[in-house]
Formats: C-alpha cells, structure tokens, sequence
C-alpha cells in the first residue's frame, strides 16, 4: 500500500455559534456549537488526487483548512507522513501542504505584485535573491505564465492567469499535497479546463496529492482517483471515482449524482429537503431527514462506516 501523505483520525473542528456568548454566559448554559467537521477519519496518498463533494455547508472547506493547518482542530488528530502534526512542527508542515482557494479575484493580494505572492512562501527560506529568481521563473513556466508578468499586479490578469498565479504560489514550496478549494468554479468552462489539464499535469510531472473540493461532479470525474461524499460534516462514502459515480451506495451520493452536471452547468442539484442545523443536529443517521429508505433504526442510531464492495459506506442499507 502506499504511503499515505496526510491521514486524519477523528477529527472534528467545533465553532462557536455566532452571537452566542454572552447570554450563554449570562444564563450559564453550553454555548452552542456547529459542528462543522465531525470525526473524519481519511487518508490521502502520495501522488493520489481525492475528491470531496457535497452541498454546500457540509464542511468541505473547513476540513481542507484543517488540512493545511489553517484552522486547529476542536479533537482528533492529523498525521502528515505519519508525523503527528502537533504546534511545535506546524510551521514546517505548513510548507508542505499548500492551499488554493476558490475565487482568484479574491485571493490574491491587489496591492503585491505577481512575483511577490508567487514567491511569498519562500521568504522565511534563507534563499539567496538569485534562488528565489530561479525559482520564480521556474514555477512561472511550470503553470504556462509568461515570467514577464512578474512586475504586474492581479488586476491585470484575467480569472484563469489569477489561478494559474495561485498555482504557481502553491507549488513553489514543493510541497507534498494541495488542497483545492473550488479551484475552477470562478472561471468559463473552456477556462476551466486549461486550469484542470494545468492540475493533472503537475501532478503527474511532481506527484503531488491534490484533496479537490468542488461542488461539480464533472471535475471530480476528471481528476480524480477518489472520490469523498461529504455530509453534515462526516464523510458517508468513499471510494474510487469510477466506483462511485458509477455505482453510488449512500442515498445522498445517488441524490447527487441524480442531476448530471457537466462543466458548464456549476451546481450539482441537492436533494429535496432541508440541510440539518449543524448545532442541532437529527439522531441517529443524518440524512434521516431526507432520505427515501429512512428505516426505525436510522433515526436512532449512528451507522458506522462499512466496507461495501470497493467503497466504505455508512449507511443501515448496507
Ligand atoms: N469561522 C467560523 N465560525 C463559525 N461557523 C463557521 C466558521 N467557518 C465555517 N463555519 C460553519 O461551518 C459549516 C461548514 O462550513 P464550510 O465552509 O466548511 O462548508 P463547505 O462545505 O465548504 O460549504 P460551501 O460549499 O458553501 O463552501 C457551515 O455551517 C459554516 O457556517
Ligand atoms: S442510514 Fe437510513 S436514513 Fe441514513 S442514509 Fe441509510 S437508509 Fe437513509
Ligand atoms: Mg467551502
């Protein structure tokens, strides 16, 4: 089996509810909180692209922010190359696990220039100037920009150069796996593309592992080994892509999977009813709320996740 690059056991990242604080405080109760990662256990491989779909606000950023080491988990433990990522080494993790978030617009700094966010990451790096040129000028290839956009500012650039520039700022750390947030989803379909062909290139000249959060089961289909259906904050299946778009076992992934989107249309239909709260969350089976095979016991208990054929699946069906 190969090496797993980052590996996640029970991890959960719990927020404060907004506007909670003080009157909890005040009438002495728990706070409320959102559990916006509850116990996830994956594991990426070196070299493997995994994707993570699922509606919106199922905890999909939240989880690749965890990853990257943004954000610090409520419980649960990371492991990068089997280290236990712990705040004494995470500084020097962080080079290695880079992430590129959805909106290019957004993203980049508007007053720094291309070669400063390119080479940002290397400023803690005793380099010396010509180094950090090299690499500049290396990277810039390696993401098709010309080297003379050096001087420019993100304004001057159009959405697919913007990510190309984040790309290339992600990756000029050599790092060991990148997190994409929505990496395609502020850009035209034809735009698109390129940026994804750009991903699968530099994956397979640099074996990076890519985690790819994305909303469209199209992008997930093209690049990925993998593939992770998120809900309410815990993975319900994963498996290998082909398996699950072909043969989804959960009935929220075949509730995804009923629209076929292409990457034109951007949205994967979700399924009828409500998002649970994820302060209140229902017993038992999440998707209890919504599914069409809710059973008695889906409403009371927690169905662990099951080996099913080639995927795991957590789900009383199975
Ligand atoms: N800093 C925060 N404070 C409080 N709640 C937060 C915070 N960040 C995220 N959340 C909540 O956690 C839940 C999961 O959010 P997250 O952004 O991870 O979902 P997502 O799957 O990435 O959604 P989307 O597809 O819309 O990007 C949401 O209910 C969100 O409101
Ligand atoms: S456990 Fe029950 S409610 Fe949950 S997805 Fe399976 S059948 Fe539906
Ligand atoms: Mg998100």
């Amino acid at each position: 089996m190969a090496e797993a690059v980052v590996e996640t056991k029970g991890l959960k990242k719990y927020f404060l509810a907004m506007k909670s604080g003080f009157l909890n405080k005040l009438l002495r109760q728990e706070p409320p909180l959102v559990k916006a990662v509850d116990d996830i256990n994956i594991e990426v491989n070196s070299g493997e692209v995994l994707s993570l779909v699922g509606e919106s606000g199922s905890g999909k950023t939240t989880l690749g922010r965890l990853i990257t080491t943004l954000e610090t988990p409520t419980d649960g433990e990371i492991y990068f190359e089997g280290r236990k990522v712990i705040k004494q080494n995470r500084k020097t993790i962080r080079r290695q696990v880079q992430m590129v978030f959805q909106n290019p617009y957004e993203s980049l700094d508007p007053r720094q220039s291309i070669k400063g966010i390119v080479t940002e990451p290397l400023a803690r790096l005793s380099l010396s100037q010509s180094e950090k040129n090299a690499q500049f000028d290396q990277v810039m290839s390696a993401v098709s920009l010309d080297a003379n956009f050096a001087q420019r500012r993100p304004k001057d650039l159009s959405g697919g150069q913007r990510q190309r520039v984040a790309v290339a700022r992600a990756i000029i750390s050599n790092p060991k796996l990148i997190v994409l947030d929505e990496p395609t989803s502020a850009l035209d379909a034809s735009v698109q593309s390129q940026v994804l062909n750009l991903l699968v290139a530099l994956r397979d000249e640099y074996n990076f592992s890519y985690i790819v959060i994305t909303h469209n089961i199209a992008v997930a289909r093209y690049i990925s080994d993998r593939t992770a259906t998120m809900y309410a904050g815990q993975v319900v299946e994963i498996g290998p892509t082909d398996e699950i778009l072909k043969n989804p076992k959960h009935p929220y992934t075949q509730a995804l999977l009923k629209s076929v989107p292409t990457l034109e249309s951007k949205r994967v239909e979700p399924p009828h009813g409500e998002v649970p709260s994820l302060i209140n969350l229902p017993k038992g089976c999440r998707f209890n709320t919504r599914c069409p095979f809710v059973m008695e016991k889906c409403k009371t208990n927690d169905p662990p996740m099951r080996r099913v054929g080639q995927v795991n699946v957590a789900c009383w069906l199975y």
